[in-house]
C-alpha cells in the first residue's frame, strides 16, 4: 500500500497565520503539523509516501524530509497547482500509486489514541486483501464543518453529505481514507462540486453505491482533530501538550515510529537526535534509544 499526504491549499481559514507560509508547516506544540499525519502513515506500516503541496511550499518539505531514507522510508513530492479538491490527489498521484492500493491522509488531520496502530494496520491489510474502501466516522458537535454520515433505521449508511446545512447525524468523516486502485478511475470520473472541487465525499459515495465502502466508527478512546481553524488549531496543540506532559510520551514523533517499526537502528536514531539535543525532543529520542 502507498500513502499520500495532502498538504496543499491556501489555508484561508487560518489567515493571517498562513498568509506567507504553508499551514502544514506550522507548529502544533513542538513539531510541524505534517509530522502527525506522516506518523499515522508510518504506523500503518506504509513506507512509500507522496507529499502533495503547493509549488511554493514543496521545496520546504523537501528540505524537511529529503528522500525520507533517514527514517527508513521513501518520500516523494508532487505539486498541486491550485486547490482543486481532495480527490485530485489520486489523479496527481496516479503514477506514484501504480497498481497499488492507497491511503490518503489530510495534512491537517491529527488522530491519536488507544488501539490506533491496530486499527490502521488492519485497515490497510483489509483493503489490500479485499479491495473497496475504508472511511472512519466520529461523533462531533459541529458536523456541518465536515463530510457527514447519513444512516437508515438499521444504522446502515445511506449517503455521505459534504458540509450539510442540516446534518443528518453527528458523525463526521475524518480525513483518513483507505482505497483500492479503482480510486484513480473514480476520481477521474467525478465532476467538480458547486465549490469547484473534486470532492472526496463524491468518491466515497461511488464506493457506497457499489456496496464497497466500509465505515469504522472511532470509539471514545480515539481523539481526532483537524487543525484547520484558529480554535481547532489551538485545541490540537493543547491536547498534544497535555498528553506529552502527562505521559512523558510523544505524539507524532516520526523518528520514534521509525525506530519502533525496526526501520532504523539505535545508531541511526541517535544520529537524528544529535542536532536536537538542546530540546526535550532530542533528549526524548535519546531516552527511547536506551529503553
Ligand atoms: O477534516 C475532514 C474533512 O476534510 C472531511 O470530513 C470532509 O469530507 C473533507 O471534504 C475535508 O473537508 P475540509 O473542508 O476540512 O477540507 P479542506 O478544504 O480544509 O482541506 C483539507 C486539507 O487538505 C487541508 O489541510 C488542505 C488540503 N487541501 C485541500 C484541498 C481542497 C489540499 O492540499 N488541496 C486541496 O485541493
Amino acid at each position: 500500500m502507498k500513502g499520500i499526504i495532502l498538504a496543499g491549499g491556501n489555508g484561508t481559514r487560518l489567515y493571517p497565520m498562513t498568509y506567507a507560509g504553508n499551514k502544514h508547516l506550522m507548529p502544533l506544540f513542538n513539531k510541524p503539523m505534517i509530522y502527525y499525519p506522516l506518523s499515522v502513515l508510518m504506523l500503518s506500516k506504509i513506507k512509500d509516501i507522496l507529499i502533495i503541496s503547493t509549488p511554493e511550499a514543496l521545496p520546504t518539505y523537501e528540505k524537511l524530509f529529503g528522500n525520507g531514507n533517514q527514517l527508513g522510508i521513501n518520500i516523494s513530492y508532487a505539486k498541486q497547482e491550485e486547490p482543486k479538491g481532495l480527490a485530485e490527489a489520486f489523479i496527481i498521484g496516479e503514477e506514484f500509486i501504480g497498481d497499488d492500493s492507497v491511503c490518503l491522509i489530510l495534512g491537517d488531520n491529527i488522530v491519536y489514541g488507544s488501539g490506533l496502530t491496530g486499527i490502521l494496520e488492519k485497515s490497510s491489510e483489509f483493503v489490500e486483501n479485499n479491495g473497496g474502501a475504508i472511511v472512519f466516522g466520529q461523533y462531533v458537535n459541529d458536523p456541518q464543518r465536515y463530510g457527514v454520515l447519513e444512516f437508515d433505521e438499521n444504522k446502515k449508511i445511506t449517503k455521505i453529505i459534504e458540509k450539510p446545512k442540516n446534518s443528518p447525524s453527528n458523525y463526521a468523516v475524518i480525513g483518513l481514507y483507505y482505497y483500492d486502485n479503482e480510486v484513480i478511475d473514480i476520481s477521474k470520473s467525478i465532476k467538480p462540486s458547486d465549490r469547484e472541487e473534486l470532492e472526496i465525499t463524491d468518491v466515497n459515495n461511488v464506493y457506497l453505491e457499489k456496496n464497497n465502502l466500509n465505515c469504522r466508527i472511532f470509539s471514545r478512546g480515539l481523539a481526532w482533530f483537524d487543525a484547520g481553524t484558529h480554535e481547532s488549531f489551538l485545541d490540537a496543540s493543547n491536547y498534544i501538550h497535555a498528553i506529552e506532559k502527562r505521559m512523558n510520551l510523544m505524539v507524532g514523533c516520526i523518528e520514534e515510529v521509525a525506530y519502533r517499526n525496526g526501520w532504523i537502528s539505535k545508531k541511526q536514531l541517535l544520529k537524528l537526535a544529535q542536532p536536537l539535543l538542546k530540546t526535550e525532543y532530542g533528549t526524548y529520542l535519546e531516552r527511547i534509544s536506551n529503553e
